[in-house]
């Protein structure tokens, strides 16, 4: 339903031609104002099909070990992190996600501001969104995502959404997809910040070369990519 009204509304659009991520996020307005037509449609039809991919059957379990390490040095333990998901779970209101992320650097590649005050940029997150917001629109990397609409579990547990979110836990949940998403969005937070950095230094050197550059100080977005960059590789390495 979800895809036939979203192809509908996109005929012969602009956003016609992109793939959903792309058309997600330029629909999304920057958080702003009221998303563009296809945000909430294109995001569903993402964040259903994300969710069966992080399912297998007989799931659940202890999460391999890289994965392991990150949740550890973020969440402190595993059963910590189970109970921040239960938590953001239960406390979502009405319809909505609950996600668990990679947060990537603060540079600019998405301008709607993450509702994670952390500044704990290369590190696992959980977050819970209203109706169809995905945490991409923040430049996190979505690793697992649960739907908390009533309509995922009211057939089978009533109003016990407590007991559906631990059953997808603890019997479907993939940890290997997920294992296997942060270490790509990792790679990629990496790729993608090293890429700005070199068009920075460059920049640097092309100031320099035009004596541009006296005693000059670095800006305090220079200075935060640095650091940045340099977060990202210890946390791949
Ligand atoms: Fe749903």
């Amino acid at each position: 339903m979800l895809v036939d009204r979203l192809n509908g509304i996109i005929g012969g659009s602009e956003w016609e031609g992109m793939s959903l991520g792309q058309m997600m996020l330029s629909s999304f307005n920057e958080g702003r104002e009221q998303p563009h037509p296809p945000f909430f449609h294109a995001a569903q039809v993402w964040n259903h099909d994300f969710y069966w991919r992080s399912m297998k059957p007989g799931g659940g379990g202890k999460p391999p070990e890289r994965l392991l390490k990150f949740i550890n040095r973020d969440f402190g333990s595993y059963e910590h992190m189970i109970q921040q998901f239960m938590d953001a779970a239960l406390t979502q209101f009405g319809s909505g996600w609950v996600w668990l992320s990679y947060k990537e650097s603060k540079l600019p590649y998405v301008k709607s501001r993450s509702p994670i005050p952390s500044d704990n940029y290369g590190r696992l997150v959980i977050s819970k969104t209203p109706n169809a917001i995905n945490p991409l629109v923040w430049s996190h990397s979505p690793l697992l995502a649960i739907d908390v609409c009533e309509h995922a579990y009211y057939l089978d547990y009533e109003d016990r959404r407590a007991d559906y979110v631990a059953a997808v836990l603890e019997k479907l949940v993939s940890w290997e997809v997920v294992e296997s998403r942060l270490t790509k969005a990792v790679q990629r937070a990496v790729e993608r910040d090293g890429h700005l950095m070199k068009r920075i230094l460059k920049k640097r050197q092309l100031a320099q070369a035009n004596g541009q550059n006296r005693a000059r100080s670095r800006t305090p977005q220079e200075a935060r990519c640095d650091h940045e960059v340099a977060s990202s590789s210890s946390v791949e390495a």
